[in-house]
């Protein structure tokens, strides 16, 4: 058991309430009896549960260190429980839909469940943000990371903090591939980049400060090349650690005042603004969306979670300051849905392999005549 304490932060979609709407409170309930049940046998420290939009979240802390085979279960038993006993139960929408293996085989990355986690010995104090994302993919996440930790104009530590400014270490994974690479910023800037503009392919992982100290983590499964078709979007989660030597929370939350496009919305299929919200807002609507992310921040403190009003976290976009934002978000909905059909609102052929599109295409195949 190591002195070090681990966030894991697990989620799945098992089923919704009216379309991929929101998740019900009930499956939240259930979640909550299972994960107090493993913290009072010791095997967990503490957990949030919690939602955003249609993926039910479980954020814990523990000694384990990251991918516990134990803390895995955990949560895949979680997840099974809240699709029986609730999902099922209620008739929700795609009841189980991110329950895509047959049964635990010690390591829920590869069956359809989003993962982060992030081991590290406490410091002084340690604030976290837990980033959750709905209706859209993990390479969301590249803009917004590389802005907190390789961007000056973003990160004003970056320039006028002696502790940051030697930079920081990023993993990228290649999603098609199963290959990942480190690149150092700001040496590696522009190589760093060249991977990170295609966020359907590379996705960042891990980020380190240059010394190794573990800054952020990230959920990168994506479900339809897991399962080879369409079973929704990944809507990733990510884990950020601020201050003392580290970006600050302001410097981590300045990322999302930008709502950049990412892929997802309606169908998966669609790009769309990245609107950051409250919890409360967290339920999509206008065309299964628009795409949106929710920031909770937590203290964490001898190896637990400590929330703001007894468990309750930080809401940290439950804030005018993000009014802007969200308006730019739904001018930039508005512009790209008057596209229709069209891209690049609609995803490019690539993307679109992996939805109904290509059964359509299938059919007008024999249609084609030589052109003359
Ligand atoms: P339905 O075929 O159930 O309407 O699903 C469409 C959809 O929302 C894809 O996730
Ligand atoms: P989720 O990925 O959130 O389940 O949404 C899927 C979808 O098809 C929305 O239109
Ligand atoms: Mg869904
Ligand atoms: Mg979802």
């Amino acid at each position: 058991m190591s002195v070090k304490t681990t966030v894991s932060v697990i989620k799945a979609d098992v089923g919704s309430f009216c379309g991929h709407h929101i998740v019900h409170p009930k499956q939240m309930e259930v979640a909550r009896e299972c994960l107090e049940k493993a913290k009072k046998e010791g095997l967990i420290n503490s957990y949030y549960v919690t939602h955003c939009g249609d993926d039910l979240q479980l954020i814990m802390t523990h000694n384990r260190g990251e991918s516990d085979p134990k803390i895995h279960e955990l949560a895949w038993n979680t997840f099974i429980e809240v699709n029986e006993r609730v999902s099922k139960e209620l008739k929700l929408y795609a009841a189980g839909q991110d329950l895509l293996a047959e049964a635990f085989s010690g390591n829920v990355r590869g069956m359809g469940p989003g993962v982060a986690e992030l081991e590290f010995e406490e410091r002084r104090s340690d604030p976290i943000v837990v980033f959750m994302a709905d209706k859209t993919e993990p390479g969301a996440w590249n803009l917004p990371l590389f802005r907190i930790f390789a961007d000056p104009f973003n990160t004003a530590g970056l320039v006028i903090d002696p502790s940051l400014h030697e930079g920081f270490v990023f993993e990228v994974l290649d999603v098609m591939e199963g290959v990942s690479v480190k690149l150092k910023c700001p040496e590696e800037m522009y190589d760093l980049l060249a991977l990170l503009g295609t966020p359907g392919r590379y996705v960042i992982s891990k980020v380190w400060r240059h010394d190794g100290l573990p800054a952020a983590a990230a959920s990168v499964s994506r479900l339809s090349l897991i399962a080879g078709r369409y079973v929704g979007k990944d809507d990733p989660v990510c884990i950020v650690r601020a201050q003392h030597g580290l970006p600050a929370l302001g410097e981590i939350l300045e990322a999302f005042a930008f709502p950049h496009s990412v892929a997802g919305w309606m169908r998966g299929s669609h790009h769309g603004p990245m609107m950051p919200v409250s919890i409360k807002d967290a339920k999509c609507t206008r065309f299964d969306g628009p795409p949106r992310v929710v920031a909770l921040g937590f203290q964490v403190t001898n190896g637990k979670l400590v929330g703001l009003y007894g468990d309750e976290p930080a809401d940290l976009f439950d804030d005018p300051a993000f009014d802007k934002a969200r308006a730019m978000a739904n001018e930039i909905a508005d512009y790209l849905r008057r596209h229709g059909p069209f891209m690049p609102h609609r995803l490019g052929p690539d993307e679109m392999e992996y939805t109904t599109l290509p059964q359509v295409l299938a059919k007008l195949k024999d249609r084609f005549e030589k052109a003359t």
